[in-house]
């Protein structure tokens, strides 16, 4: 089936790509996140599969009736800014491909089967990851959700109202979560164990425990020529101490912690700063080990904010638990993609997915496509067209193992 994902593929690749960087820009409820949802409509509508959207807007293509104990595989379409095309996408593409090719065997499935897209699985654009399958489990409010807002202060349920969704319909689904019987995800590798194993697949053992915090130092404007360096209140000093003192903190328990994203005000060249904001993304092996992490980083924030003049508070924005996948499936799925060569590898992840949401709730496994460089977050994240269809492949197979075919 390598020419229907290549040409499933081919049609995807230029919505949300940006000319200057060659990443993608694909945020939830804009025009790219528009163009990517309707070509995933016609795509599965070409295939005879009905489409519908979620109270919370996630999208199902329905091979047959929906209806319970169904086998659903799928991923997201939105991205971070500048990120690569294979996160998220590849799984999307490579279920509506595989499709395509139990169809090819023949067969038939006797229970339903759904290809989804969950939105906002970045919270690149609103903060919060996984959003789309967070609310449909209920792991967000629709309170809070609504009131989420974009770096221009519009909110979700303004963004979703604009993209003609009610916002008002928002929140957990039981019915639709009763629905999914098995969930798989098939996903790009975010790093390199499966080069460093020479397999092309992979299977998700667990998803570290991750989270995100919101960092305010707040000091005093002031001129940048005229104010002697002993009477400023400069929040970039705390800010700046605070970013070295998570990486060290982080190398200190074995874990990660980034800051990417940080808003400056009033980001003059020739202003002291009155505020800078940064956001903290933490993750490590265990969840007592991420709050010692981001303990250590928070007091390292108060006390740096202390000898600068500057006040500090940070926000706990999102959390997301250690997932340990059921360990039957995962082995049945690795048993199923090793085929006569033995088990895939099975690793553990620092990476979020609605995977992970819903493992709370549901039967879900995870299938990892090789990345030669590891890279990804980045336009540089990339896999093989022989890895990928080979992916497609191995998720028929697993799809037709889980129908009993
Ligand atoms: C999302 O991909 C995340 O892991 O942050
Ligand atoms: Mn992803
Ligand atoms: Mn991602
Ligand atoms: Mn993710």
């Amino acid at each position: 089936m390598s020419d229907t994902f290549d040409e499933l593929w081919g049609a995807l690749a230029p919505v949300g790509r940006q000319r200057t960087t060659g990443g993608y820009r694909r945020f939830s409820w804009t025009a790219a996140d528009a163009e990517a949802r309707a070509w995933f409509t016609a795509a599965a509508t070409d295939r005879g599969l009905t489409v519908e959207t979620d109270r919370n807007g996630n999208l199902w293509a329905w091979w047959g009736e929906p209806g319970p104990d169904a086998l659903v595989t799928g991923s997201h379409l939105d991205s971070v800014p500048d990120g690569g095309g294979y996160d998220g996408p590849l799984g999307v593409v490579s279920a509506l491909a595989a499709v395509d090719e139990l169809r090819a065997r023949g067969v038939r499935p006797a229970r339903p089967l759904a290809v989804t897209v969950f939105v906002e699985e970045e919270g690149a654009r609103f903060g919060v990851a996984c959003l789309g399958s967070r609310l449909l489990t209920g792991a967000i409010t629709p309170e809070r959700a609504r009131g989420l807002t974009d770096a221009d202060g519009i909110t979700w349920a303004r963004a979703m109202a604009d993209a003609g969704l009610d916002p008002d319909r928002i929140g957990a689904d039981p019915e639709a979560v009763r629905r999914i019987g098995t969930f798989v995800e098939l996903h790009i590798e975010q790093g390199r164990h499966l080069v460093h194993r020479g397999s092309a697949l992979g299977v998700a053992s667990a998803v570290w425990p991750h989270g995100r915090w919101r960092l305010d130092f707040t000091g005093q404007a002031d001129h940048a020529g005229t104010t002697r360096l002993a009477d400023r209140n400069d929040p970039m000093l705390p800010f700046a101490e605070t970013v070295l003192a998570a990486r060290a903190t982080a190398e200190a328990h074995d874990a990660v912690a980034t800051i990417g994203k940080v808003q400056v005000h009033p980001n003059g060249t020739n202003a002291i700063p009155s505020r800078v904001r940064a956001w903290l993304d933490a993750r490590a092996p265990d969840e007592a080990t991420l709050r010692t992490v981001v303990d250590g980083v928070t007091a390292a924030a108060r006390r740096s904010s202390g000898r600068h003049g500057v006040s500090h508070a940070s926000f706990q924005e999102s959390f997301s638990p250690v997932v340990r996948f059921r360990e039957d499936l995962r082995d049945r799925v690795a048993a199923v993609i090793g085929g006569p060569d033995g088990s895939a590898p099975v690793l553990p992840t620092g990476a979020g997915h609605d995977a992970g949401t819903l493992a709370a709730s549901t039967a879900t496994v995870m299938m990892f496509v090789r990345n030669p460089s590891g890279v990804s977050h980045a336009p540089d994240e990339y896999a093989e067209p022989a890895d990928c269809h080979a992916g497609v492949t191995a998720l028929a197979d697993v799809l037709a193992d889980l129908l009993g075919a």
